[in-house]
């Protein structure tokens, strides 16, 4: 019956779509061929053989996970998030690299190492080599209750398109993993993903508001005091005070030579309405230090999607003992002082000139 029906809607949808040239997903659904097989067979031959899916054909998907499906067009187009190598990833747009998951040693500490399984959120997509994540303890993400073995690109976007920020889920159902959202998709303009200029402090994803609170989803309020982890404020005000801070600050050589009106720097973003693609503007006491002002949404070259590597003194360490991509400094790769990006809210770096490795 379902297959029936299945049916019926891609043809008519096809119908509707057949003579006008549009992006794929355009804000809604898209063509159903485009991820989904009937019969799993195309001219004779079978449209994926990888034995799971073959067995299973999960709601009669051309791959045999959603995430494999994902991935048939986005490796090297539309975004890129899984494409290069682990030490030359491609354009950055925003969320960050699944390739980082493939790296052997992240960890640029003291002594120890930490696999590529803690660069991001692990895919389950078995037709690219990843698996669900082996490094967190519990069948779930922490805070919460997502289960570790649905994670993919599904957990977080609605396949089936909608008008939300990247296509995320908000309130509702997600099939994925069984999972019910009780806070909205979070408000933000997202780049151009086509385009080969990619993230940079002129060009960069307009975080307005919610996202703390949709990474709750599934994390609950990760980093409060009850949770009894790294006591952070998420989804809350600067204030005047750090807000001049990260206004002021242009790097450990320069603590307060920097200004409101050319402040925002892409590597330590905060929330504000009033935040576009290309403002440079720094933030007020009213914006909102954000999970995304730490962590990228799908992974990095740094332990748990940092935006920096938490685990260095000086940026110009990050890498150096891992062999690991270096997140690129951005105040540049010779300022081999320049500290942990913390400061550019908390200026704890004051009087530490000159103490460089
Ligand atoms: C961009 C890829 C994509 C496109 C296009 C797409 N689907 Fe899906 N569909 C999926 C994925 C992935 C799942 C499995 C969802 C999951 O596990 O989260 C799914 C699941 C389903 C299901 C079973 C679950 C449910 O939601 O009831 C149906 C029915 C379905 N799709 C119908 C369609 C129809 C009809 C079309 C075309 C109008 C379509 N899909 C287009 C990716 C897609
Ligand atoms: C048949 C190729 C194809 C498949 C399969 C596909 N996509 Fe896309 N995707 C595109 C193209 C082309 C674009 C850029 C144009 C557009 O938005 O339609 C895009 C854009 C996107 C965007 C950015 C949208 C925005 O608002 O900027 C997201 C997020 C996305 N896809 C997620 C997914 C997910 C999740 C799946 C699997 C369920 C998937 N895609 C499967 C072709 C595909
Ligand atoms: C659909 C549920 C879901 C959403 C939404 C979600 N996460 Fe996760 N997250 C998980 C699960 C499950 C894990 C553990 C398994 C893994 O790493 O994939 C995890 C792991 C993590 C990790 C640790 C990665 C590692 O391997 O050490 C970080 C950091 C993280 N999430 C941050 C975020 C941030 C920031 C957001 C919002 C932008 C977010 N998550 C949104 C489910 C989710
Ligand atoms: C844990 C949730 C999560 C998972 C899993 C996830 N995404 Fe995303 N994705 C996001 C968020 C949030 C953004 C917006 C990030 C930003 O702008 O900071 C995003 C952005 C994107 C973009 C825009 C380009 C970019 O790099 O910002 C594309 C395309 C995309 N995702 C596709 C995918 C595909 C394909 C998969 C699976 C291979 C996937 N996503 C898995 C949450 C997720
Ligand atoms: C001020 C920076 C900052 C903010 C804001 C922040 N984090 Fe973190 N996060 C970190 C650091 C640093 C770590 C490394 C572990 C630690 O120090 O506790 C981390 C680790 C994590 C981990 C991995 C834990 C593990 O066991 O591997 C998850 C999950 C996570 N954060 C989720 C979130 C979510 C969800 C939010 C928003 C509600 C958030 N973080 C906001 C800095 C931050
Ligand atoms: C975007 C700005 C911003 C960044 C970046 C930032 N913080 Fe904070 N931090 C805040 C705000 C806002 C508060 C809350 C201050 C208050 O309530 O007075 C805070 C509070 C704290 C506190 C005090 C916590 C408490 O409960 O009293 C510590 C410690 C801290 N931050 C450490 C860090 C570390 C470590 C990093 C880097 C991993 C970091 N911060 C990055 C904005 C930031």
């Amino acid at each position: 019956m379902r297959k029936l029906l299945l049916t019926t809607m891609c043809f008519a949808v096809a119908l509707m779509f057949s003579s006008v040239a549009y992006g794929f997903h355009d804000e809604g659904v898209a063509r159903c061929s485009g991820c989904h097989t009937m019969h799993n067979s195309q001219n004779g031959v079978p449209v994926d053989t990888v034995p799971a899916h073959v067995n299973g054909n999960q709601d009669l998907l051309i791959r045999s996970t959603p995430s494999d499906v994902c991935l048939t067009c986005h490796i090297t187009k539309h975004g890129k998030v899984l494409a290069g190598t682990v030490l030359a990833p491609p354009t950055l747009y925003g969320a960050g690299n699944f390739v980082f998951l493939l790296e052997d040693n992240l960890y640029d500490g003291r002594s120890g190492t930490v696999p590529g399984d803690a660069a991001g959120h692990n895919l389950v997509a078995p037709g690219n080599g990843l698996a669900a994540d082996l490094t967190i303890s519990g069948s779930f993400g922490p805070g919460g209750t997502y289960p570790k073995s649905a994670m993919g690109c599904s957990s977080c976007h609605d396949p089936h398109g909608n008008t939300s920020f990247r296509m995320l889920y908000g309130i509702g159902h997600v099939q994925a993993g069984n999972a019910n959202f009780t806070a909205a998709a979070p408000l933000a303009d997202g780049i151009d993903i086509e385009a080969a200029t990619g993230e940079s402090n002129t060009n960069h994803t307009a975080y307005k508001s919610g996202m703390s609170a949709w990474c709750g989803n599934c994390h609950g309020n990760y980093h409060n005091e009850a949770n009894g982890r790294l006591e952070h404020p998420s989804g809350h005000s600067l204030g005047g005070e750090i807000a001049g801070n990260y206004d002021l600050y242009n790097g450990t050589a320069h603590l307060i030579s920097g200004s409101h009106a050319t402040a925002y720097l892409a590597a330590v973003s905060f929330e504000d309405p009033a935040n576009t693609t290309t403002s440079t503007a720094g933030p007020t006491a009213s914006s909102q230090v954000s999970c995304i002002t730490c962590h990228r949404a799908h992974a990095t070259s740094a332990p748990d999607a940092g935006r920096w590597d938490f685990n260095v003194t000086f940026l110009s360490e990050d890498g150096v003992t891992s062999s690991s991509y270096p997140i690129p400094s951005p105040y540049g790769p010779d300022v081999k002082i320049q500290r942990s990006l913390c400061n550019k809210c908390h200026v704890k770096d004051a009087g530490d000139l000159g103490s460089a490795p």
